[in-house]
């Protein structure tokens, strides 16, 4: 019987290399970044105050990797004065929840999960950081997920707030990656953030950076040079490294499925689909009910008519053509889909949607 459990005839050298959660030991194109956040954070390691910084990105630019190779770096510096909490907000769900990851990272204790006010455990993590001298600078990662579930002033007002009532140093930075809150409204005076970008790689960064994937991750010549391209071209479109090399994974789990050695245009073909989808899930967790209804009516329409699109929008939401807008402008930015005016004829032109491919 065929042994369909032969795991010798895997391509992968390391699969570990192509989780999302990878941190690669090689991190190129994103110097400008690491040095802006450092500077930020650097005081801090003297128990001065560091900066607050807000980063901003679209999915797959490496923020979540940039911090994680900043944090390694500080927790090599010794002594220090500094304490870093990482948080990701994509799974604190309540203001209590994100307060108690920061708080049990700052004193190293696990926080009562109920019976405790919010306030009061805002004020037991101001005096065990007073009494232990230290600085504090919290990273809340995927902050989009604050905003989404409305309690993104509340805990930055909250952090913020320590600061004027404790003789404390503490720096913020919060991480999105689909827009920046305003900060002109509600927001603490004192959350005066330097905003630091990442744009989405370009042709030849994204290329490179597959290369060294394909290099320390398969074994030689699985994937020639053209399936790279062909690769880089899918991800550019979308601005999403993530997503290059969930396909590139997937496309060499299918080579593995037909038995084959080498990866061929129809092993990316037919992984387009799933990697597309997987990365249109991640999406629609930070998306409204307005942008996921449009979404999947855009799918569902595959090219449309700007007017067509509304009208089915407004058809199963009752919504608006000021929210239309806002959704249509959210899904554009997140590279999801694409639009562009078509001429027919005469006064003929007309706005095309089009989900990207
Ligand atoms: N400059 C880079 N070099 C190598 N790998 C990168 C680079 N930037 C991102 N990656 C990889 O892409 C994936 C997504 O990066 P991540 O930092 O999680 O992006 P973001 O937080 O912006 O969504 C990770 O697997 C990471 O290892
Ligand atoms: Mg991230």
């Amino acid at each position: 019987m065929t042994n369909f459990l032969a795991w010798e005839q895997t391509l992968f050298r390391d699969r570990e290399i192509f989780d999302f959660g990878y941190i690669p030991e090689e991190f190129l194109y994103r110097e400008t970044q690491m040095k802006s956040i450092g500077y930020a954070i650097a005081p801090g390691i003297q128990g001065e105050q560091p900066q607050n910084i807000v980063c901003v990105g679209p999915p797959g630019t490496g923020k979540t990797t940039s911090f994680k190779k900043i944090i390694e770096q500080a927790e090599q510096i010794s002594p220090s004065n500094l304490i870093l909490a990482y948080v990701n907000c994509r799974y604190t769900q309540t203001h209590y929840s994100v307060l108690a990851e920061v708080y049990k990272k700052m004193t190293g204790i696990e926080p009562p999960t109920s019976g405790i006010a919010l306030k009061k455990l805002y004020e037991k993590l101001a005096q065990t950081l007073v009494a232990k001298n230290k600085s504090m600078f919290v990273i809340l990662d995927d902050a989009d997920f604050l905003v989404l579930r409305k309690i993104f002033h509340d805990v930055v007002n909250n952090f913020l707030r320590l600061y004027e009532e404790y003789p404390l140093s503490i720096g913020l930075s919060t991480v999105h990656s689909s827009q920046c809150p305003s900060h002109d409204e509600g927001l603490n005076s004192v959350f005066m953030p330097t905003v630091i970008k990442f744009p989405s790689y370009s042709w030849d960064e994204t290329f490179d950076i597959l290369d060294r994937r394909v290099k320390i991750g398969l074994y030689p010549n699985v994937v020639k040079n053209d399936i790279i391209e062909k690769i880089t071209g899918y991800a550019v479109s979308r601005g999403d490294i993530r997503f290059a090399i969930d396909l590139l994974k997937r496309s060499v789990i299918n080579a593995e499925k037909r038995a084959s050695t080498i990866i061929e245009f129809t092993d990316v073909e037919t992984a387009l689909t799933d990697a597309s989808d997987e990365r249109m899930k991640r999406y629609l967790k930070i998306f409204t009910d307005s942008e996921t209804a449009l979404l999947s009516l855009a799918s569902e329409m595959g090219t449309s008519q700007a007017g067509d699109l509304f009208n089915a929008f407004h058809k199963r939401t009752r919504k608006g053509y000021t929210t239309f807008h806002k959704a249509l402008n959210k899904l554009v930015n997140a590279k999801l889909v694409d639009t562009y005016i078509e001429n027919r004829g005469k006064n003929g032109r007309t706005r095309v949607i089009a989900v990207t491919r």
